[in-house]
């Protein structure tokens, strides 16, 4: 079985900072490389040597539940050691800076620092920095590479495209990180994106990103091929600004439900990036019901992360410690497909 698509030549990059400064051909190569990661999942040992010897750290500054699980297992699954970083317990709570904290989880060894912080840039910081591959695992309000990737992938499997399809960001635009990193992600690959929410979450300058804007769900819902029912981001929105009179009313507008499924395409596919807020976004019903592809954006969200590991330290920049995955069987250079057991 072919695990390294022609596609990842496309690849040269160090860092994965965000989609915008990636080119479509970029974006395919981590697709195609995840396509070919997903069988080892399948495996009973779903295990292959290709990051043996290498070493990745989740430096997150931010809660997760799936980013920091699935960067985490995506490492373990390629044979690389991990380690995660707690904020909340380490030294940053007696003023260690942040690019301190960063050089001495790199002096320990790291290869590739997988970030997640409050402020927009923090992880373009580190990469001037630091000598390792830095991932964005989700930058303020600014981008989150990887979900947008996973999200572009469900999609791909789900429709078999994903140029000329009309895709709805429905909700908090103006918090969302998920949302600018779909936006790019959606207008290189040639699908009509349209953001949809209340004025006081969708800034008209979304136009600016090649978006149509709407404010009326009910409008533009029955030319959606796919629906990413974006979260309120509650803890992004500043106190005494209340962006909606009540939760009953943002469900009435733009909430998915089960009458809003019977007016929208029947093959309509329900995203959401997680966590879900059930009875604000999306009811129950219409999160666990069959157009739902939410718990597959967690399954692709794994392969996404193993490509993209496999990508940023496994193939396309020789590790200086070569000559152990030498002793290892791994020859530099060869593809993962050589690597798989
Ligand atoms: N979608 C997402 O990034 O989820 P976590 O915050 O749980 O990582």
């Amino acid at each position: 079985m072919n695990l390294a698509p022609a596609s990842t030549k496309a690849w040269h990059r160090k860092h994965l900072l965000g989609i915008e400064e990636l080119t479509r051909e970029e974006c395919a190569a981590i697709l195609d490389t995840a396509d070919s990661f997903s069988e080892i999942s399948s495996r009973s040992r779903k295990k292959v040597p290709a990051l043996q010897g290498r070493v990745v750290f989740n430096l997150f500054f931010e809660n997760s539940t799936r980013t920091r699980t699935s960067f985490s297992l995506a490492a373990k699954r390629l044979s690389a050691d991990t380690q995660d970083f707690s904020a909340a317990t380490s030294s940053l709570s007696k003023g260690e800076s942040f690019i301190d904290t960063a050089k001495n989880i790199e002096a320990m060894g790291a290869d590739v620092l997988v970030v997640r912080h409050s402020t927009p840039g923090a992880p373009h910081l580190l990469a001037q920095h630091v000598k390792a591959s830095i991932i964005n695992a989700g930058d303020g309000a600014h981008e989150h590479p990887t979900q947008a990737l996973l999200d572009l992938l469900t999609i791909r499997r789900a429709k078999g495209k994903i140029e000329g399809l009309t895709v709805g960001l429905v909700g908090d635009i103006a918090h969302s990180r998920v949302a600018r990193s779909n936006i790019h992600a959606l207008n290189k690959f040639g699908a009509h994106v349209i953001v949809c929410g209340p004025p006081t979450l969708v800034p008209r300058s979304m136009e600016r990103l090649g978006c149509e804007v709407a404010h009326h769900l009910d409008d533009v819902l029955p030319r959606l091929d796919v629906v990413n029912a974006l979260r309120i981001q509650f803890e992004r929105i500043h106190k005494g600004f209340i962006p909606f009179p009540s939760v009953s009313e943002y469900l009435h507008f733009y909430g998915m439900t089960i009458e809003r499924m019977r007016v929208a395409k029947p093959d309509l596919l329900i995203l959401a990036p997680g966590p879900i807020n059930r009875g604000v976004e999306l009811t129950p019903e219409v999160a666990d019901g069959p157009n739902s592809a939410i718990l597959d954006q967690v399954t692709n969200g794994l392969a996404v992360r193993m490509a993209v590991l496999y990508l940023l330290s496994g193939r396309t920049h020789p590790h200086p410690h070569e000559h152990e995955a030498h002793a290892a069987g791994i020859k530099p250079g060869r593809t993962a497909e050589h690597h798989a057991e």
